[in-house]
C-alpha cells in the first residue's frame, strides 16, 4: 500500500477516531502498536503518535524507539505524543495546576504557519490531559496557546515534528480536520488517492493475486459486512466465491427468502440452506443466553462444516472481518504487542483447516458501507440495522419454541414495516421487538385474555458501545401498539424499552 500514514498507537481510547479522520480525508492510514512498529517504513509518508492513558512521568509509559521515524518523515505528536517528545527532547512535563479537560479555545496562534493555515485565534478545541508541557525543548518553537495551556502546540527544531495538546480527531476540535489536512496534505504532501473506487480496483487485483483459481467459501449473514466481502471476491474470482446463507430459523420474517433472491439477483454463487429445524431442536428446552448463543454457534459450524465439504478443493474460508474487530485484538498495553483472539479474527474452527481471506480488514463499518454503494449494492441492503448472530433466539426470554419464533417475528414485521411506512428506520440504529417470559390479562371485547407482553427497543448509537433509546413519537407508538395487539394472536400487550446502555444493553439477553 503506497501513501500511507503511519499511526503510532500507545493506548488511548481516540486512536480509532484519529485513523478515521484520516480517512475521510481520503488518505489510507494503519494504526500499529508503538511497541510493534512494521519492519519496513518505507510506504509511510507521515507519522502521528496517538494519546495514551498514561503519564509520561510513569514507569510504565509507553517509551518508543522514534529512531528510524523522527527527522525522516514528517510526525504530528497528539497529546501523549505531544507530552513525550517533549519530555524525553529536553522539555518539562508536570501535572497541570488547572483542569485540563473538555473544550479550550486557541487564544494565540503563530502567524504565518503553515500548519494553523485556516485556522482562526478563538479556534475551541478539546483537551483531555492531567499533564501539562511546562517547557519546550531547546529550539522548539510554540505555536499555539490557550487561557490555561501554554503549549498547546509547537514545532520541533530541524525537523518536521509537531506536538499538539489538544485532540483534533475529536469532534469538539472544530478545526481538527482542516489541521489534519493541513499537516498531512500540505506539509507532509500525502495524496488524498484513498476512495472507495479506488479500494475495490486495487482489492480486486489483489484478490485475483492472492487466490488465482483457488476455490473460496464464505457464509453470508444478510449483513452489511459479509455482503460487501461477497461482492469484492466475487469481482475477482466469479464463481470461484461459494457462498453459503444459513436459515437458522431465527431470522426475522420473510427474511430467508428475501435476502436469498437478492443475493442471486447480485449473480452471487449462494447455496441457500434451511437449516431451521435443526437450530430449534438443538435450543429446545435451553433458557440461558450463553447457553442459547454456544449452541447456535455449535450447530452453526456444524452446518456450514457440511456445506463447505460440499464443495470439492475448496482452499479459502472468506470472512468480512473488518478493522475495528482487527484492532480490538492488537494489544498495546503489555511489554510487547499480544494477539488476544477474537470472535471474528481468524474464527475458523481448526478441523476447517483453511486460509482465510478476509476483503475488509482495513475498513471501517462507514467505509464498507461506501464501498458497497461504490458497488452497486443496494441502499436498502447497506442501510440495513445490525441484526445479532444468534438472531431472535435471545430476544425471546426463557426457552424457544416455534409458536414463539413465529409470534415475535410477526410482532418484529409489524415494528420495522412501520419504522420504514413513517420514515424513522433511517434514523434508528438498530430496533427490534423482545418476547418476554411474562403472561398478562387484558380484555378483547367481552372476552378476558391471559397472553404475551412484547416490549419494543429502538436505540440510537454510532458502534453499539454506548446506546440511547429513540425518542419514537407517541403517534407511531399508538397505532404499532394496536396494530401488534389487532394483527398478532396470543400478544395482548406492547412496552416501550427507555433504558440507555450502560447500564442496561441493547440487547436483552
Ligand atoms: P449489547 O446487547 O451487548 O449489543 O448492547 C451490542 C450490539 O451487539 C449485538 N449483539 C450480538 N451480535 N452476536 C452478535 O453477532 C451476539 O451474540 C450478540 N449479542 C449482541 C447487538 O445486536 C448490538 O448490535
Amino acid at each position: 500500500m503506497q501513501n500511507n500514514v503511519l499511526i503510532l498507537d500507545f493506548g488511548s481510547q481516540y486512536t480509532q477516531l484519529i485513523a478515521r479522520r484520516v480517512r475521510e480525508l481520503n488518505i489510507y492510514c494503519e494504526i500499529h502498536p508503538y511497541n510493534h512498529l512494521p519492519d519496513d517504513l518505507s510506504e509511510f509518508k507521515a507519522a502521528i503518535l496517538s494519546g495514551s492513558p498514561f503519564s509520561v512521568r510513569s514507569e510504565q509509559a509507553p517509551h518508543p524507539d522514534l529512531s528510524n521515524i523522527r527527522g525522516k518523515i514528517p510526525v504530528l505528536a497528539v497529546c501523549y505524543g505531544a507530552q513525550y517528545l517533549a519530555h524525553f527532547g529536553g522539555g518539562k512535563v508536570a501535572p497541570s495546576n488547572t483542569r485540563e479537560f473538555g473544550r479550550a479555545n486557541l487564544s494565540y496562534i503563530k502567524d504565518d504557519e503553515s500548519f494553523f493555515e485556516g485556522i482562526a485565534a478563538g479556534s475551541q478545541v478539546w483537551m483531555s490531559h492531567s499533564d501539562t508541557i511546562q517547557e519546550l525543548p531547546e529550539g522548539a518553537v510554540r505555536l499555539a496557546s490557550t487561557d490555561d495551556v501554554k503549549n498547546a502546540a509547537y514545532k520541533l527544531k530541524g525537523e518536521t515534528t509537531y506536538g499538539i495538546q489538544f485532540h483534533p480527531e475529536v469532534y469538539h476540535s472544530v478545526d481538527g480536520k482542516q489541521l489534519l489536512e493541513n499537516f498531512l496534505v500540505n506539509i507532509a504532501e500525502v495524496p488524498q488517492t484513498w476512495t472507495p473506487d479506488n479500494f475495490v480496483d486495487m482489492t480486486v487485483q489483489n484478490l485475483k493475486e492472492q487466490i488465482g483459481d483457488g476455490k473460496v467459501v464464505l457464509g453470508l449473514s444478510g449483513g452489511v459486512d459479509s455482503t460487501v466481502a461477497a461482492v469484492l471476491l466475487n469481482k475477482a474470482i466469479g464463481d470461484n466465491l461459494y457462498c453459503i446463507f444459513v436459515n437458522n430459523g431465527l431470522l426475522r420474517k420473510h427474511e430467508f427468502e428475501s435476502v436469498l433472491k437478492q443475493y442471486e439477483g447480485m449473480g452471487l454463487n449462494v447455496k441457500g440452506v434451511d437449516s431451521s429445524a435443526r437450530f430449534l431442536d438443538a435450543l429446545a428446552g435451553i433458557d440461558d443466553p450463553e447457553e442459547k448463543r454456544k449452541t447456535i454457534g455449535r450447530v452453526f459450524i456444524e452446518v456450514f462444516d457440511d456445506e463447505a465439504h460440499e464443495v470439492k478443493d475448496v482452499d479459502w474460508l472468506g470472512q468480512g472481518t473488518i478493522y475495528p474487530d482487527v484492532i480490538e485484538s492488537v494489544s498495546v498495553k503489555g511489554p510487547s504487542a499480544t494477539i488476544k483472539s477474537h470472535h471474528n479474527v481468524g474464527g475458523l474452527p481448526d478441523f476447517m483447516k483453511l486460509k482465510v481471506v478476509e476483503p475488509l480488514n482495513m475498513l471501517f463499518k462507514d467505509e464498507v458501507r461506501r464501498v458497497g454503494a461504490s458497488m452497486g449494492i443496494d441502499a436498502e441492503l447497506l442501510g440495513r440495522h445490525p441484526f445479532p448472530g444468534p438472531g431472535l433466539a435471545i430476544r425471546i426470554l426463557g426457552d424457544i419454541t416455534a409458536e414463539k419464533v413465529r409470534i415475535l417475528q410477526e410482532v418484529d414485521d409489524i415494528f420495522i414495516g412501520g419504522l420504514k411506512k413513517w420514515g424513522l428506520y433511517d434514523k434508528v440504529w438498530q430496533a427490534g421487538a423482545i418476547l418476554l417470559p411474562v403472561n398478562s390479562v387484558g380484555v378483547m371485547g367481552d372476552e378476558r385474555t391471559y397472553e404475551k407482553v412484547v416490549a419494543l427497543r429502538a436505540v440510537e448509537s454510532t458502534d453499539g458501545m454506548t446506546a440511547d433509546w429513540v425518542h419514537l413519537p407517541y403517534e407511531f407508538l399508538q397505532k404499532t401498539s394496536n396494530d401488534i395487539i389487532n394483527k398478532v394472536k396470543g400478544v395482548n400487550r406492547v412496552v416501550y424499552d427507555i433504558s440507555s446502555k450502560p447500564p442496561a444493553t441493547i440487547e436483552w439477553e
